[in-house]
């Protein structure tokens, strides 16, 4: 089973494959009509040690040079010293205008690999090849790239979109399974702003051996998150409206994440978390969520903070330092029914700590 997905975005419109053992047919048919004898590569180092023994057999095939770069695995390498990096092994090798980046692993590869893309000769084309949930429904989807500062995470890197997006699920065989939760987070996300079958076909991550995942509901799973992000970025790409919906539960897990250090707690955590913060302030700001919707995914997330880290009066502060303030006060995505979210600054701080009490009552 092999799902399709068009992406409209204003700048450009490319095609999203979802399926299993799908990687040498879909590279095939992008590059029938494109005249390029190599490829350049920028992988995952884990996905390296896992794949690069099929991987490459597959390339070679296709084109007459392969070269590749190994990207560390962390979100360290989304750094200006590993973006310089890659741009120093494009340009040393001789990329030109017309040789295709393919960028394989997960979001923090995708956003290093897709800001060299766009910089280098002003902008080349680009593949990526997502290796993570995460990264299959969310960060290769949409065209934001980006590297991190020391004063924040993503403040260096634009928007360019890829030509095609390959998420073949084979790759998720060596996922560890904190990272398959990791992309449930962002798959309820989308359950919750847009999709409320989702909630129930999400319960394959469920199953206590993910390895055995029926393919074909994973696949449809993916590819249904794929669509809903591909919507909004088409409705704005450019994130002055809509597109700002995809940060349901985010406003509260980059505070969590601050506050840890980026350490103790991990993306997808947090976003948990936040959701659960964000579903209770919905309600205290006039929402209407009768029913509860995460409950079922609790035990999968195993959280190592101490809530000693933590005060309210310092999340909140990192919530008013974030890039979506105004003034003093925090503007929220926040639903007013379920599927249905809204943009909402909130002055009462009291129903805040409330909802923050959500999050310290799940620690
Ligand atoms: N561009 C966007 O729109 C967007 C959206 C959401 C998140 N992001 C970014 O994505 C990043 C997080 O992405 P992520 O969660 O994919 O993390 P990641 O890229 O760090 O990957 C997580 C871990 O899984 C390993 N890995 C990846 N694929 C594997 C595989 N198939 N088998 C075994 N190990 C594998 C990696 O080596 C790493 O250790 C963050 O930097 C975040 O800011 C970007």
């Amino acid at each position: 089973m092999k799902a399709e997905i068009t992406i409209n975005a204003t700048s450009s419109s490319y095609k999203a494959l979802v399926g299993k053992n799908i990687l040498e047919e879909s590279l095939a048919e992008y590059l029938d009509d494109k005249n390029a004898d190599k490829l350049f590569v920028l992988i995952d180092e884990n996905v390296f040690k896992q794949h690069w023994g099929f991987i490459e057999p597959v390339l070679s095939g296709l084109v007459k040079q392969v070269h590749y770069l190994e990207v560390p695995q962390g979100e360290s390498s989304k750094s200006i010293k590993m973006w310089q990096k890659t741009l120093d092994f494009l340009l040393n090798e001789g990329i030109r205008r017309n040789i295709p980046i393919v960028v394989i692993g997960g979001g923090v590869t995708g956003d290093l690999g897709g800001f060299t893309a766009a910089t280098a000769l002003r902008g080349v084309p680009l593949i990526h090849i997502p290796t993570t949930v995460l990264a299959m429904v969310d960060s290769s989807i949409g065209g934001k790239t980006g590297v991190n500062h020391t004063t924040g995470k993503n403040l260096i890197g634009s928007f360019y979109q890829p030509d095609m997006v390959i998420a073949d699920i084979h790759f998720l065989s060596s996922l560890p399974k904190k990272e398959w939760i990791n992309g449930l987070s962002e798959i309820l996300k989308y359950g919750a702003i847009r999709d409320d079958k989702i909630f129930k076909e999400a319960e394959i991550f469920l199953e206590p051996d993910l390895s055995s995942i029926n393919p074909e509901k994973l696949i449809q799973l993916i590819a249904k998150c794929i669509q809903i992000k591909a919507d909004v970025v088409e409705e704005d790409e450019f994130e002055s409206g809509v597109r700002a919906f995809l940060n349901y539960g985010h406003t509260f897990a980059h505070a969590l994440e601050k506050a840890c250090d980026f350490d103790t707690i991990s993306h997808g955590e947090a976003v948990f978390l936040g959701m659960l913060a964000a579903q209770k302030l919905s309600t205290l700001t006039g929402g209407r969520l009768e029913t509860t919707k995460l409950d079922l995914y609790r035990s999968l997330y195993a959280y190592r903070i101490s809530k000693d880290e933590l005060s309210y009066e310092r999340l909140n502060e990192y919530m008013k330092s974030d890039k979506k303030r105004t003034d003093q006060h925090i503007k929220f995505v926040l639903l007013k029914s379920w599927q249905h979210p809204q943009v909402k600054t909130v002055e009462n701080e009291a129903f805040i700590n409330q909802a923050w009490d959500v999050v310290f009552d799940e620690l």
